[in-house]
């Protein structure tokens, strides 16, 4: 197995701690410890009194049964837990495929989904949504690149960077298509619960298609990446068995206290992506300002669902723009670069309360810049 670095994981390791701002993140506004357990009443002692030894490796099953309402169709017993959805990733793509299979992966996307099928020695093909398009993924493209090795398609849908959400009728052709064409559908759903309209809100694949896995994790529509838990839920019994035995060389389970609070957060699901949902909505429409403002310098596909988008700087190198904005303002921007995207896009991350200020500060080294500019001239 040969891993090349994780782009993204590197920059944020470089800035993530460093910078005032980041209006880049894809995770939502979090919460502390203190306001999680105020949620309920008795959950602090509670807490207090969880017995700290190893946890189920598949999840503790209290968790798994809080996890299993997310979904219509899967019991607690069809639900892994995971540290975080990254170690999901890698051992879903470890338990299924085989050097030489082909795998197609919805792109640009988070690095792992097609870096680990690389690295085991797949053929990738990139399932490319692009600009000129919205972002839309074209089925007909997807059915051309089938092959007879096809192993798996991967999917992220609410998608991370666009913010696209595919419409519910072709999301249920995909499922529909990867039963009669015998692939695994692997659904990374992590932005899950947070599509503006909520009628937009897609079914989870493990709910309308059997052979499909679905990914979840607490640290996006809820924002409690610290916990670090993630999960696949998914009727196929194969590739649950298959990742649970990997998982014994990994983490073997997950961390006792992060399993009480992620149960404790997901009896509230509801309350914090509500919240979150809020920002959101608040943020969005100081973004529609800005970029109407500023339709020269941007282009602006408003996203559909989910804390972030992919918008297009126009007259400047993105890698420059940002560099020179972190350096000069403390805002982090995450060039499209990191996707290995050509288009000169930059990730924009608005599910944090502090965004209106990271975005005036944007707003000021763009002024700043072009009374510079009209003077040099
Ligand atoms: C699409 C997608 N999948 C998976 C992950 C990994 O999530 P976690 O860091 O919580 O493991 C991320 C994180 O950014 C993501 O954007």
């Amino acid at each position: 197995m040969q891993l090349t670095p994780f782009k993204l994981e590197r920059y944020f390791a470089r800035y993530e701690f460093n910078v005032k701002y980041l209006l880049c993140s894809s995770d939502c506004e979090s919460l502390s410890v203190g306001d999680l357990l105020g949620f309920e009443p008795g959950a602090e002692e509670g807490l207090k009194r969880h017995w700290l030894g190893y946890t189920e490796s598949s999840g503790a099953s209290s968790l798994r049964v809080e996890i299993s309402r997310i979904y219509t169709s899967i019991q607690p017993e069809q639900v892994l837990v995971h540290s975080g959805a990254e170690e999901a990733i890698f051992l879903f793509m470890h338990a299924v495929l085989q050097p030489g299979d082909h795998v197609i992966v919805h792109w640009p996307c988070y690095q792992s989904l097609f870096e680990i099928a690389r690295s085991i020695g797949c053929e990738v093909t990139l399932w490319e949504a692009r600009l000129e398009n919205k972002w839309v993924l074209d089925l007909d493209e997807l059915k051309r690149n089938l092959r007879s090795n096809t192993r798996a398609i991967i999917v992220n849908t609410p998608h991370n960077p666009t913010g696209y959400l595919m419409p519910q009728d072709e999301y249920t052709a995909l499922n529909a298509l990867a039963h009669e064409r015998g692939f695994l559908l692997f659904s990374d759903e992590v932005y899950r619960e947070l599509e503006y309209d909520p009628a937009e809100r897609l079914p989870s694949a493990c709910d309308i298609n059997p052979g499909a896995v679905s990914l979840g994790v607490m640290s996006k529509a809820y924002g409690l990446a610290g916990l670090r838990i993630g999960w696949v839920a998914t009727h196929n019994a194969s590739v649950f068995a298959r990742m649970a035995a990997l998982k014994d060389y990994t983490t073997i389970c997950s961390s006792a206290p992060s399993e009480f609070l992620s149960e404790l957060a997901l009896r509230h699901r509801e309350r914090i992506s509500g919240r979150n949902l809020h920002i959101i909505h608040d943020n969005l429409s100081l973004l529609d300002a800005f970029f109407s403002a500023r339709a020269e310098r941007f282009e602006w596909v408003r996203p559909k669902a989910g804390p972030i988008a992919f918008p297009r700087l126009v007259g400047e190198v993105i890698e420059q723009f940002c560099h020179q904005l972190v350096t000069s303002s403390g805002v982090l921007l995450l060039p499209g670069t990191i996707y290995d995207h050509p288009g000169n896009h930059f990730r924009l991350g608005f599910a944090r309360k502090n965004m209106p200020q990271a975005l005036a500060l944007l707003e000021q080294f763009l002024d700043t810049r072009a009374t510079k500019g009209s003077m040099s001239i």
